[in-house]
């Protein structure tokens, strides 16, 4: 592979480009000896269908001239901008500069909004329309991937606009779910309880604590294997929101309530990630996004 960063490479370049410039004009000015008066009408001699000759004219003045300047802005281009092999232009101009100085020009014009919201509390910024619409752009641009549009959610990936929660639905929670990622972990649990028909009576267990649809005898049978489950999930089956341990007596479910789906969980745990996007937002666009999530289920109307 040739090392394109030595500086030979540069030099070659530029005096492909500049030669080519030079040719170009050369070229013209070659193309460009005007018609002396009286002179007859030049043809190349190409002749089709009889009587279709090629002229030889001189070139229009006006499209000559307009030549002339595009290769003069070429020049003038190639000093002030980089494109003349690795020589950075007398401008300094760089793509990323340009983008820098925009995002800061944005962020000049946006932050003391943010900074604005940031002083409220989160249902007052719930409460204004403005930072609901602002919450909502963010919304769709970060989180609709995986929590749809509605943010309802689907397989695997928490309805928003419940107020079932995994981890706990106050501001302070709901902001640190977003700012620093969730790790929901389950060990795979068959061998705990003894696997075989243990999982399955166990499973029917877990539906009836929800009142969904079960088998009695099986569900009596896995009872005691529940207790394998009551350090995470709860004497209750409640849940825990400090290790994100789902609420099974509800029916909301994160994988939904198949006997399958439950079985599933049991035999091979699960593992579920929410990302952390605090350095990637910032503490303005965090609380927006808080504020948006919070109201998604409390003060905001429901969708
Ligand atoms: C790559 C997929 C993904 C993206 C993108 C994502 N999330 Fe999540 N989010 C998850 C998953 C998965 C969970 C559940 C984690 C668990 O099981 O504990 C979650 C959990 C949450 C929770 C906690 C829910 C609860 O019940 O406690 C909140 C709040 C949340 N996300 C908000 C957001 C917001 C706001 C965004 C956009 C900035 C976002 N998420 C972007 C996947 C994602
Ligand atoms: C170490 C803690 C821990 C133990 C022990 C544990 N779980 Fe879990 N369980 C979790 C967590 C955390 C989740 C959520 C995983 C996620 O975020 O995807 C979960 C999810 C589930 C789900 C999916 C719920 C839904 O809404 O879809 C079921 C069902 C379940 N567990 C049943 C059990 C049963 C039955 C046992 C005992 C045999 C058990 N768990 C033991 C932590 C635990």
């Amino acid at each position: 592979m040739a090392d394109f960063t030595h500086p030979g490479w540069s030099i070659y370049i530029a005096v492909v480009t500049l030669v080519s410039i030079i040719a170009c004009v050369l070229l013209a000015m070659l193309m460009s000896r005007k018609r002396k008066p009286g002179e007859k009408i030049d043809t190349t001699g190409h002749v089709w269908d009889g009587d279709l000759s090629e002229l030889n004219n001189p070139l229009p003045r006006w499209w000559l001239y307009l030549f002339y300047i595009t290769c003069v802005f070429a020049l003038v281009y190639l000093v002030l901008y980089p494109g003349l092999g690795s020589f950075k232009g007398v401008l300094g101009w760089t793509q990323v500069g340009q983008y820098e100085s925009e995002v800061e020009r944005t962020n000049a014009r946006i932050d003391p909004l943010f900074d604005g919201y940031l002083a409220q509390d989160i249902p007052a910024v719930a409460a204004d329309p403005r930072a609901r619409d602002m919450g909502e752009r963010l919304f769709l641009t970060y989180c609709v991937q995986c929590h749809g549009s509605d943010a309802r959610g689907s397989r695997g990936f928490p309805n928003l606009t419940d107020r079932d929660w995994l981890w706990g639905g106050d501001p302070d929670t709901i902001r640190e779910s977003i700012a620093n990622g969730r790790t929901g972990i389950m060990p795979p649990m068959a061998a705990a309880i003894g696997g075989g028909a243990n999982v399955e009576q166990v499973a029917h267990h877990v539906l009836r604590l929800s009142g969904s649809a079960h088998d009695p005898v099986k569900a009596e049978l896995g009872r005691d294997g529940f207790d394998a489950c009551t350090a995470c999930h709860g004497a209750e089956g409640k849940g825990n929101p400090l290790l994100g341990a789902p609420n099974l007596t509800d029916r909301t479910w994160l994988y939904s309530g198949s006997l399958a789906a439950v079985m599933d969980s049991i035999n091979n745990g699960r593992t579920n990630q929410m990302p952390p996007f605090g350095d990637l937002l910032g503490d303005g666009k965090i609380h927006l996004l808080t504020a948006y999530v919070w109201g998604l289920s409390n003060t905001a109307p429901r969708r």
